[in-house]
C-alpha cells in the first residue's frame, strides 16, 4: 500500500534508494519515483509502471546527491500516471514529500491552498503536503518548524518523508502506517518496512505514531510534535538479507512456497517439549480465565484465522473469525473474558488495526498474531505471538498461512490445557477425538505439530500440481471445497487462484454446495476437494453430486484414503498425520496449484493486478 524510503548518508544515494524501491514494491507497484538533494535543488524523476520503467528512465539522467527519498505507489488518489506518480512538490519544486496512508481532509486543503496561489499538477491527495510546507517557509519558518506545521493540519493516516532544496537532511512523521528507522555505518534510512534497506543494515528503530524524525550529517534525531526529545531503543532484526530475495527463483512465491519446511521449524522450534506446548508469553493458566475468543483478520490471514477459531470450538472454547473490515464498525459483544485475536502477517493491515483498536477500547484483551516484531499491530495489542517465518514478499501470502495455523494450533492446545471456555462445548470435542483416533495414531500432540516441516516437505517436493494446473487449464471456473479445518482451506485455495491467476475461482464448504452453487456446476468446472480425514464420508458425497454433472474432480487429501482416490479424477496425496493439521499440508498443494496454473498463463505472479500485500488503508 504504497512504500517510502529515505537515505541521508555518504556517497550517492540513488542506487540504495532504487534497492530499496525494488524491495518495497510488494506494497503497490502502479508507478515509482525519487528525489534527490543536488546542488541546485532538488532532482525528482518518476514514472508509471514498476521500478523497471523508472530504472530505465535514470539510465538516461543520473541524480547525483547524497540525500533522497524514494516511493512506490498503489493507486488510492487518482489513477496510475506520471504526475500521480510521487515524490509531489511544491509550485518553486523547493519541497518533494513522498507518502504512505490517506489524507482526509485534502480537498478543503487543497481549496485553501488554491484560494492561496498554489497550483496543482497531481490528483493526489499527497500533493497538499508539500504546498503547506511551502507556505510556511514562505512565511519565515525554518524547513522544521514548517514540516511540524504541515503536518499539524493533516487528518487520517500518512507516514511522509520530505527533503528540501537547500538542506542536506529529511525530516519524516508518521501517523497510523509505518514508518521504521535503519541505522548503517555510513548511513540512516527510513522505511515503510524493515526489508527495505536490509542489505545495508539489520538495526533498526520502531518509531511510534507522531514521532518527528529528521535524518542530517550529524546523525538522526526524533522528537514529539511538540518537539521534546524522544528515546527509542535500537533493535538487530534476526531476519538476513537474502531472506528477502529471489536468489535463484524466478518468483518470490515459489521460493517462499518452498521455505515452507523452514519457516515452520522457526514457528514450532522451542514451543513444544514432551509434556506439550511451551509458549513463553502463555504460561499454564494465563488463559484459563478467557470464555471466548473473537479472531479479526484480512485475505489469507482471515483464512488462517478461520482455522485458529475452528480448532478452539473443538477445544470447547467459543471461538469466531471476523473479517477485520466488518469488525470494525460492526463488533461481536465483548467482555473482560474475551480474547480478541488479530492475526495479520504485516501487523500493519489498516482494517485489522481498526478492529484492534476496537478491542482495545472494550473491555476485552487482546492478541496479535504477527510475522513483523516491531510492527503496530505488535505494539498496540496487549499481548504478541510472533509466527516467525521470516520476511514474505510474494503479495500472495503462502508460507505465512502455514506458520500462522502452527501458532494457532499451538495456541489452541494451551487453551485446552488450561480448561478455557465452557464445559458444554468440550464434550463434541471427546468425541471427535475418539474419531480422531480412528483414523490417525492420536490427537494433536507436540510430536505431530513437530513432525509438520517433514510433512510439509513431501508435499513441496511432489510435482503433480504442475501437470494438473496444465491439464485443466480450459476450465471455465474451479471451485474448491473442504469442511472442517478443510473449509478455510478450500477459501484459502480459490483466493490464492483467482489473485494470482485471474480465472473465476471460489471456495465453499462442502456441504453447501447443494445450497446454491451447484447450479454453476459443468463439465467446465473443476472441483477441488479438501479431505482431511475427518468426515471425509460426507465430502465425498458433495463431490459425487458434484461428479453426477460431469464436473471433473481433484481431490487433495491423506495418502492413505484409497476409497476417496478411487472416487475422483486426479488425487494429490498428503501424509497421514492429524487430521486438524491435515488442511494445512493440503493447502500446500493447492498453493503449488495456482503457482503453476498462474505460471502456464505467464502471470505477474508475485505482483498480481491490483493487489498490494500490505494494505494500510481502510
Ligand atoms: C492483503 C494481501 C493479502 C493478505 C492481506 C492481509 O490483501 O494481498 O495477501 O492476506 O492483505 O494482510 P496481513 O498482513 O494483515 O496478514
Amino acid at each position: 500500500m504504497c512504500g517510502i524510503i529515505a537515505r541521508v548518508g555518504d556517497g550517492d544515494a540513488l542506487a540504495e534508494l532504487m534497492t530499496g524501491l525494488r524491495n518495497l514494491e510488494y506494497r503497490g507497484y502502479d508507478s515509482a519515483g525519487v528525489a534527490v538533494r543536488c546542488e541546485d535543488g532538488i532532482d525528482v524523476c518518476k514514472r508509471e509502471g514498476e521500478t523497471d520503467v523508472l530504472d530505465a528512465a535514470l539510465v538516461e539522467r543520473h541524480l547525483p546527491g547524497s540525500v533522497g527519498i524514494g516511493h512506490t505507489r498503489w493507486s488510492t488518489h487518482g489513477p496510475p500516471s506520471d504526475a500521480n506518480a510521487h515524490p509531489h512538490t511544491d509550485d518553486d519544486g523547493r519541497v518533494a514529500v513522498v507518502h504512505n496512508g490517506i489524507i482526509r481532509n485534502y480537498e478543503s486543503l487543497r481549496r485553501e491552498l488554491r484560494e492561496d496561489g498554489h497550483r496543482f499538477t497531481s490528483e493526489t491527495d499527497t500533493e497538499v503536503v508539500p504546498h503547506l510546507v511551502a507556505r510556511e517557509l514562505d512565511a519565515g519558518a525554518d524547513a522544521e518548524t514548517a514540516f511540524r506545521a504541515a503536518t499539524d493540519r493533516l487528518e487520517g493516516s500518512y507516514a511522509l518523508a520530505m527533503v528540501v532544496a537547500d538542506e542536506d537532511a529529511v525530516y519524516a512523521t508518521r501517523h497510523g502506517s509505518p514508518l521504521v528507522l535503519g541505522l548503517g555505518d555510513d548511513a540512516n534510512y527510513l522505511a515503510s518496512d524493515v526489508p527495505a534497506f536490509l542489505e545495508f543494515t539489520d538495526r533498526v528503530v520502531y518509531l511510534e505514531d507522531d514521532d518527528v524524525v529528521v535524518l542530517d550529517d550529524a546523525g538522526y534525531r526524533i522528537t514529539t510534535t511538540a518537539g521534546d526529545p524522544v528515546d527509542r531503543e535500537a533493535e538487530t532484526v534476526d531476519w538476513a538479507a537474502g531472506d528477502a530475495q529471489k536468489g535463484v527463483y524466478s518468483h518470490f512465491m515459489r521460493k517462499e512456497i518452498d521455505e515452507q519446511p523452514t519457516s515452520l521449524r522457526q514457528t514450532i522450534e522451542g514451543r513444544t517439549d514432551s509434556t506439550g506446548t511451551v509458549l513463553d508469553a502463555f504460561p499454564p493458566g494465563s488463559l484459563a480465565s478467557i470464555e471466548n475468543v473473537v479472531f479479526v483478520a484480512c485475505g489469507t490471514s482471515y483464512h488462517a484465522a478461520m482455522y485458529g477459531s475452528t480448532l478452539l470450538r473443538r477445544r470447547g472454547v467459543p471461538a469466531t473469525a471476523m473479517r477485520a473490515n466488518e469488525f470494525a464498525h460492526d463488533p461481536m459483544p465483548m467482555s473482560d473474558r474475551t480474547l480478541v485475536i488479530a492475526v495479520t502477517q504485516s501487523g500493519e493491515t489498516a482494517d485489522t488495526l481498526a478492529s484492534l483498536r476496537v478491542a482495545n477500547e472494550s473491555p476485552a484483551s487482546t492478541l496479535a498474531v504477527t510475522n513483523v516484531v516491531g510492527s503496530t499491530a505488535a505494539r498496540e495489542a496487549d499481548d504478541a505471538m510472533f509466527i516467525r517465518a521470516g520476511p514474505e514478499v510474494g503479495v500472495a501470502a503462502t508460507k505465512t498461512f502455514s506458520s500462522q495455523v502452527a501458532a494457532l494450533a499451538l495456541l489452541a492446545d494451551r487453551f485446552e490445557e488450561d480448561g478455557a471456555g465452557i464445559e458444554f462445548g468440550r464434550e463434541p470435542r471427546s468425541k471427535q477425538a475418539t474419531a480422531r483416533a480412528s483414523t490417525t495414531d492420536g490427537g494433536v500432540d507436540a510430536g505431530t505439530i513437530r513432525s509438520l516441516p517433514d510433512d510439509v516437505e513431501t508435499v513441496v517436493n511432489d510435482g503433480r500440481a504442475a501437470r494438473l494446473a496444465k491439464q485443466y487449464a480450459d476450465a471455465d471456473s474451479y471451485f474448491f471445497i473442504g469442511r472442517g479445518v478443510g473449509y478455510p482451506v478450500a477459501l484459502e485455495g480459490a483466493l490464492k487462484f483467482k489473485e494470482i491467476t485471474y480465472e473465476h475461482a471460489e471456495g465453499f464448504a462442502a456441504g453447501e454446495l447443494k445450497h446454491g452453487p451447484l447450479a454453476l456446476v459443468t463439465p467446465s468446472t473443476v472441483i477441488v476437494a479438501v479431505f482431511t480425514g475427518q468426515d471425509d464420508d460426507r465430502t465425498l458425497h458433495n463431490v459425487r453430486e458434484a461428479q453426477s454433472r460431469g464436473a471433473p474432480i481433484i481431490g487433495v487429501g491423506p495418502e492413505s484414503a484409497t476409497e476417496i482416490r478411487d472416487a475422483v479424477d486426479e488425487y494429490l496425496p498428503i501424509p497421514d498425520t492429524d487430521p486438524e493439521l491435515a488442511g494445512m499440508l493440503a493447502n500446500v498443494h493447492l498453493q503449488l496449484l495456482a503457482y503453476h496454473a498462474a505460471e502456464i498463463r505467464d502471470r505477474a505472479i508475485d505482483k498480481p493486478r491490483n493487489l498490494a500485500k500490505s494494505v494500510t488503508v481502510e
